[in-house]
């Protein structure tokens, strides 16, 4: 595997072009001295070295967790920012980067039919979250928070930050939000706030969010999306209809989290929160005797829990937005429908293996979940584990995941459970590549299966 270099030609032309802009001050040398210069590219060259300790992520044989390279113009975008390394807390430390942030957070809530959102980036999908369920308790204080027990489990710690009392409601046999669960907890009351998840982190599955709205709405009850993984799906036009309609019914939530670091092609440090009701900035409403005196104009940092924010991650994203805008139908849309071909694929070539594979489900989104045959749950777990190292040793690399058995016997009733859970492996085929490397995946998983099964 080879590494992408175009971007470094980029990047020294807009470096170029970016100090243009500096020309007129007077003369000041950024370059190191010859020894410390010297240092710094030795230590380099020892980084390099010890970063060779990864799992291939960018390759298509990385076939396991929640992990996708950055688009190049997004790297590049990313560095070419840290030679001016803005921080977009305040307008003074970052203006440019400011007003891209703001353009990306409109761009994400249109998206969502959300054109109007207040929002801002985050350091990720847990601080977005955070924030959302912040707002949550200052609208309904006192109340509790509901999710699915298939919410990530950044809900409860979240919550438990907060002062927030969290509660799960039990999926049904899909993974899915239970809604008969969801309607006899709301009648008890209490509730304050439901985490819909669209794209569940373990299985990929969606919560039924058109019928958890009009449920909340009842109830008086504020609905946020945890869209961290899934929300880019909403582009996608191949999704089965209930998906399809969970989807089509965030333009009504209340807060959206949305991670562009997961399927947004962002290097790491990328999340979003948005609110519906731009109104919600209030709760934020604090006095800085040290800040946002440059300009009357908002800074971010007044609707923003964190304060120093990295704005080279603005800056790669609307590069990235720019390039591949968010548009169904669109270059970006049809990657996304190659991630959801290749998962549909995997399940079905699997499936044709009669006696060798079970597949938990037919995949909502881009996760496939998967087991070797066996009777018991506990042999499952044995045989899933040594399938992960085998393939390892074969290059391809996957995850794993525990699912509850109450799930697994829903869904596979011949399996005896044995245990409370059932491991399985995971395979998050985040890569639009992954469709045309299935034959290599399959081959490497199939002989795994084979060596699992004789050792
Ligand atoms: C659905 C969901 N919510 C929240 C998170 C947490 O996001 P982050 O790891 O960016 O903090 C994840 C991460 O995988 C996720 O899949």
């Amino acid at each position: 595997m080879t590494l992408e270099r175009q971007s470094l030609e980029w990047l020294a032309a807009a470096l170029a072009r970016l100090e243009q802009g500096l020309m007129d001050l007077p003369p000041f040398d950024g370059e190191l001295d010859a020894e410390e210069a010297r240092r710094s590219r030795e230590i380099l060259m020892a980084i390099a070295e010890r970063m060779r300790d990864n799992y291939p992520y960018a390759h298509p044989l990385y076939a396991g967790q929640m992990l996708k390279p950055p688009h190049p113009l997004a790297r590049a975008a990313y560095q070419l920012a840290q030679w001016v390394n803005p921080n977009n807390h305040a307008l003074d430390g970052g203006r440019a980067s400011s007003a891209m942030e703001r353009e990306c957070v409109t761009a994400l809530g249109t998206l969502f039919g959300m054109p109007q959102a207040l929002g801002h980036l985050t350091s990720g999908g847990t601080l977005a979250n955070l924030e959302a369920l912040w707002v949550c308790g200052r609208e309904r204080p006192g109340r509790c928070i509901v999710g699915s027990e298939l919410a990530h489990y950044t809900h409860p710690r979240i919550s438990a930050v907060l002062g927030l009392e969290y509660e799960s409601v039990a999926a049904d046999s899909h993974g899915c939000m239970d809604i008969s669960a969801l309607r006899t907890r709301l009648e008890r009351g209490g509730v304050g706030g439901i985490v819909a998840t669209l794209g569940t982190t373990s299985i990929g599955s969606v919560d039924p969010l058109d019928e958890i709205i009009p449920l909340a709405r009842r109830h008086g009850v504020r609905v946020h999306v945890d869209a961290a993984y899934g929300g880019y799906f909403t582009l996608a036009s191949k999704l089965s209809p209930l998906a399809r309609a969970a989807f089509d019914a965030i333009a009504q939530a209340d807060s959206i989290a949305i991670d562009p670091h997961k399927h947004g092609l962002q290097p790491y440090g990328c999340g979003c929160v948005l609110f519906a009701d731009p109104g919600v900035g209030r709760h934020y409403k604090h006095d800085s005797p040290y800040t946002y005196f440059s300009s009357a104009e908002l800074h971010l940092g007044e609707i923003t829990l964190e304060c120093s924010r990295p704005g080279a991650a603005a800056v790669a994203l609307r590069a990235t937005l720019e390039l591949l805008p968010l548009e169904r139908g669109g270059v970006f849309a049809g990657r996304l429908e190659q991630c959801l071909e290749a998962a549909r694929e995997l399940q079905r070539a699997l499936e044709q293996q009669t006696g060798s594979w079970r597949v938990l489900m037919p995949p909502e989104l881009d996760i496939l979940v998967y087991a070797p045959q066996a009777d018991t749950a506990s042999t499952t777990s044995r045989l899933s584990r040594r399938v992960f190292e085998q393939a390892a040793r074969e290059g391809l690399h996957l995850a794993l995941t525990r699912i509850d058995a109450r799930l697994a016997s829903a869904r596979w009733p011949d399996l005896a459970c044995d245990e409370a859970s059932v491991t399985c492996l995971r395979s998050a085929l985040m890569k639009p590549e992954h469709a045309i490397w299935l034959p290599a995946i399959l081959e490497r998983l199939e002989r795994a299966r084979e060596r699992a099964q004789e050792s």
